[in-house]
């Protein structure tokens, strides 16, 4: 479980996150939403420790985040996937390249990458385009290598900034289908957007950011719910 307790980010003059708290369970899918500004990037930086907090507590799992030392945080990183809005592929590498980069940060013995990354190409529908560079695919392709780049390492929680900011609507409907599936496969997921479709559509809770501030958790009730029945789901 992941709670933010009383969590302020300045920079300089600039508060960017005031007084934030929230929980997120194991599994679940929330939005962070909020117009430009509000501090949602700020707020993942946060959870991947890029930027520590002035005050309060990032507790993952029992431990604070922001009391991590150095050496910790790459143990932390592991654990969870990244998806920007602008891909973040290796242009000079192939997309099976580009998922096996991941597997090299962590340290995994070269004869287990075929097989992971077989997988995980399978899960986003990218099998075919394997050994295809990143200038022969579309936008929505794209964003499936970073998903599977993602995904690659096992992590238990996914951190997307604005995933579908650069695709047309069709195209980000089916990469937030793509996310749905993650989820139910267990992933937790944080997904920052201002994208007002895409969270109507999903009815997901949502962390609305204003200035800063948290100004809506969103319900917890239909929340306990919808995990009931990802569990029954789990066990067929
Ligand atoms: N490194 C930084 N130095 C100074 N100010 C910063 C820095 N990072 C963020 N800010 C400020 O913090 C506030 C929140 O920024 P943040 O990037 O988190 O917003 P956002 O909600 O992600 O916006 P967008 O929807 O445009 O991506 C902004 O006012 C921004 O200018
Ligand atoms: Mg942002």
């Amino acid at each position: 479980m992941l709670e933010l307790i009383n969590v302020t980010k300045t920079f300089g003059d600039i508060a960017a996150l005031s007084d934030i708290s929230f929980k997120v369970d194991d599994g679940e899918f929330v939005f962070i939403s909020g117009p430009s500004g509000a501090g949602k990037t700020t707020l993942l930086r946060l959870l991947l420790r890029e930027i520590k907090p002035n005050q309060g507590e990032i507790i993952l799992d029992g431990k604070n985040i922001a009391k991590l030392s150095s050496k910790e945080v790459p143990r932390l990183r592991q654990h969870i996937g990244t998806i920007f809005q602008d891909f973040k592929v290796i242009p000079e590498r192939t997309v099976a390249e580009n998922v096996e980069v991941a597997l090299a940060v962590i340290g995994l013995p070269k004869n287990e990458w075929p097989a992971r990354t077989e997988h995980v190409l399978r899960l986003v529908g990218l099998s075919d385009r394997a050994n295809l560079f990143p200038s022969q695919l579309s936008g929505g392709e794209l964003q499936r290598v970073s998903m599977a780049r993602a995904l690659v390492v096992n992590p238990k929680i996914i951190l997307a900034d604005e995933p579908t900011g650069n695709l047309d609507w069709e195209t980000a409907d089916k990469i937030m289908d793509l996310f749905e599936k993650i989820n139910q496969e267990g992933k937790t997921i944080i997904m920052a957007t201002h994208h007002k479709l895409i969270i109507n559509k999903l009815k997901k809770r949502v962390i609305e950011l204003k200035d800063g501030k948290v100004i809506s958790r969103g319900a917890s009730l239909p929340q306990k719910k919808e995990k009931k029945v990802d569990e029954s789901e789990k066990e067929m």
